[in-house]
C-alpha cells in the first residue's frame, strides 16, 4: 500500500452492494492500472471475501469488533477478515464509533493479525490521542460535512492541516488521510497540499454516473 492514497469507503450503498460492488471494484482496478495510482477500497462487509478474491485493488474491512474467536455469535473479527483476504481495515468511523480503551486494543489485535489500520476521527484532539495507539493511517473527517458536496479541504483548510502537523509531532511514521465531501480531482490535490497523505472517500464515487472517470481524476491528482 503505497502513499498518496485514494481510500474509497463502500457504506452500505445499495449502488455498491453484492455483484455491484464488485464491477465497481473492477473500475476501481483499471483506473489504477491506467494511472499506476494507489487506492484501497472498504466493501460491504458482506462483500469482502468476494471482492479480495475477485479484485486487484486491497481490501479493507469498514469495521471490526474485539470479539474473541470461539463462543462469540455474528461479530467480525481482524482473524476472520484477514483469512477473508482483507490486507487491513477502517475503525471508529464516525458512523460507527468505538470506545477509546477497546479502540486501542483493536488496533494493536490487527498488528498482530497482519492487517493495516486507518482509524477515524472527528476532532484534532481524537486525531492527537489516537496517534498514540501507532495506527498506519489516521483520517480527520468533520462529521457534519461527510455526505456532503462541500469538500473538508475548501470548507475547513485548517483542520487538515491542524490534524497532520499534530500527529506528525507525536508519531511522523502515522500517515493522516482527509476526508467528508471529497468528490474531484481538485479536491484531492488540495488535500495533499494542505499536507495529507490522501483522501478517504464514499459518495464521491459510489453515487458518481461515471465511477472509473472520477476515480482517474482522483488518482491523476495525487
Ligand atoms: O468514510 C468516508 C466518509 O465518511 C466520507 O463520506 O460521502 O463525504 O465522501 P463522503
Amino acid at each position: 500500500m503505497r502513499s498518496p492514497i485514494v481510500v474509497v469507503n463502500f457504506k452500505t450503498y445499495p449502488e455498491v452492494c453484492g455483484a455491484r460492488g464488485l464491477e465497481i471494484a473492477r473500475k476501481i482496478d483499471e483506473a489504477m492500472r491506467e494511472t499506476k495510482g494507489s487506492a484501497v477500497i472498504a466493501p460491504q462487509q458482506t462483500d469482502l471475501a468476494l471482492i479480495a478474491r475477485e479484485a486487484k485493488v486491497p481490501v479493507f474491512a469498514q469495521h471490526l469488533d474485539n470479539a474473541v474467536q470461539g463462543s462469540t455469535t455474528g461479530y467480525v473479527t481482524p482473524e476472520g477478515v484477514k483469512a477473508a483476504g482483507c490486507v487491513g481495515t477502517l475503525l471508529n468511523h464516525s458512523e460507527h464509533r468505538i470506545r477509546g480503551d477497546e479502540l486501542e486494543l483493536i488496533v494493536e489485535r490487527c498488528r498482530k493479525a497482519g492487517l493495516k489500520t486507518i482509524v477515524c476521527s472527528n476532532t484534532v484532539a481524537v486525531c492527537k490521542a489516537c496517534t498514540h495507539f501507532a495506527p498506519d493511517f489516521i483520517a480527520i473527517e468533520p462529521p457534519e460535512l461527510i455526505g456532503g458536496d462541500l469538500s473538508v479541504t475548501s470548507a475547513d483548510p485548517k483542520i487538515v492541516e491542524s490534524a497532520v502537523e499534530a500527529v506528525k509531532g507525536i508519531d511522523p511514521k502515522v500517515k493522516v488521510l482527509c476526508g467528508a465531501g471529497v468528490k474531484t480531482g481538485t479536491d484531492v490535490k488540495k488535500a495533499i497540499e494542505l499536507g495529507a497523505d490522501g483522501v478517504l472517500l464514499a459518495s464521491g464515487i459510489v453515487k458518481a454516473k461515471d465511477p472509473k472517470a472520477v476515480m482517474i481524476e482522483m488518482l491523476r491528482a495525487l
